[in-house]
């Protein structure tokens, strides 16, 4: 990881935001890096609201453009008009934000279950906590870009409340949470996901990218790639949400767009942390944390652990250099019941996105075949006998790693 900050990134606690969250316009309390590790910032200091103020006209103008122009969904005309909800409306559908209906908490406010009167529809509707690590800002962009965004692997985006005070976001419901709630959360499934899950759900997430990175017109990036953002929904099927910190990509013939550094600590490209330049190559970064967190089943960041395990990268790292120690990467809970070939092309991409020269990642479109590929090869632990018979668990040393596939 170099000289990349390990600070902060508590995931666990459902309540409370998760993930420390890295603002470099903030440097109170700065660490190595001059980045604190604190949330995101609160759009209220005069200068700060002016600054973010253009930006938003920014991103709007984008948007506007392409309303001029009419042009189809790929090319960025809005292709999902947002509906506009009372607030009164919001209050029906989740029972007065009963605290049942709750599912969670992240920077932006709470989260809850709701359904809609008209429709009967089940949503997820997000509010704004006026106090929170999140602003105004982020909620225009991400109606905005969930506006002129259609894809089977980005969550719908069906409406917004913006009445005095109150700003709220509807979504489709996604009824298996997030992946961070299936990995690292209170009540953990990770016995649920098998394998074959776990490739299906990164194939997923990465054709969600994809459609950011390339098929969008203009290009984004996410800026936001982690576990709580990619929702899953039945059969485990992944959509990419929160898209308050995305970014139209760089235009012409620059390759990086030049912001203050947000993200989140375990998931930011060491590159970008270091200059502000933000590139696609940034979320490829992320990306490559996030299959990381699939394969091993480890937190991108865990302060519980011993300092040298504390940051998955870092961890990961040495043992990238060397195939016979791969057995030691995969997610214990698996119990042994995975492709040793599977194991190691995915922890062959996983190592590729996660190089310290972003030039040296792959494109986005190079990872969605990898893994469409890998998600195609379905492992059948009953067709496997050798494998399950060779059970490896923490510290105990599997036989595999003397199979040697190329990756
Ligand atoms: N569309 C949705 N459908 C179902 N659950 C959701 C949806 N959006 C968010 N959630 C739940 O609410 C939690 C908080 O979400 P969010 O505000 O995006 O914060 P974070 O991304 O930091 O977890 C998520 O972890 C997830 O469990
Ligand atoms: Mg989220």
């Amino acid at each position: 990881m170099g000289c990349f900050p390990c600070a902060g990134g508590d995931s666990s606690a459902k309540k409370s935001p998760k993930n420390k969250r890295i603002d470099s316009n903030n440097h109170k309390n700065n660490d190595q890096l001059n980045i604190k590790a604190v949330d995101t910032v609160k759009v209220e200091q005069c200068n700060e609201v002016k600054k973010e103020t253009e930006q938003i006209a920014d991103q709007t103008s984008v948007s506007n453009r392409f309303d001029e122009k009419n042009k189809s969904p790929e090319e960025g005309s809005p292709v999902n008009k947002a509906r506009t909800f009372t607030y009164a409306q919001l209050v029906n559908a989740t029972d007065n934000f009963k605290a049942s209906y709750f599912l969670g908490e992240g920077g932006f406010g709470k989260v809850y279950k709701g359904k809609l009167e008209d429709s009967d529809q089940i949503v997820a509707i997000k509010q704004l906590d006026p106090n929170g690590l999140q602003g105004i800002r982020e909620f225009v962009v991400e109606v905005i870009t969930l506006s002129m965004a259609d894809h089977p692997n980005l969550v719908k985006l069906i409406g917004y409340c913006a009445e005095g005070e109150q700003r709220l976001l509807v979504y489709e419901y996604m009824p298996l949470g997030s992946l961070e709630d299936h990995l690292h959360g209170h009540r953990p499934h990770k016995k649920l996901l098998d394998w074959n899950t776990r490739m299906k759900i990164a194939a997923g997430a990465a054709r969600g990218l994809e459609y950011l990175h390339d098929k969008m017109n203009p290009p984004v990036i996410y800026r936001d790639l982690k576990g709580s953002n990619i929702l899953l929904g039945e059969d485990y099927h992944a959509k990419l949400s929160d898209f308050g910190l995305a970014k139209v990509g760089p235009l012409g013939d620059k390759t990086h767009v030049s912001t203050r550094v947000m993200g989140t600590y375990g998931y930011c490209a060491p590159d970008y942390a270091m200059t502000g330049q933000l590139t696609f190559k940034s979320d490829i970064y992320s990306f490559g944390v996030m299959l990381l967190e699939l394969i091993t089943g480890r937190k991108a960041i865990d302060n519980t652990k011993s300092r040298e395990e504390q940051n998955l990268v870092a961890w990961a790292r040495p043992l990238f250099k060397d195939r016979r120690k791969f057995w030691q990467m995969v997610d214990p809970v698996l119990e042994g019941e995975y492709p040793v070939r599977g194991l190691y092309q995915a922890l062959a991409i996983s190592a590729m996105c996660v190089q310290e020269q972003p030039n040296m990642r792959p494109l986005i479109a190079d990872v969605v075949t990898a893994l469409n590929y890998l998600a195609s090869q379905k492992y059948d632990p009953l067709v496997n006998p050798v494998q399950t018979s060779r059970r490896s668990s923490r510290g105990q040393r599997s036989s595999i790693d003397e199979k040697k596939p190329d990756v």
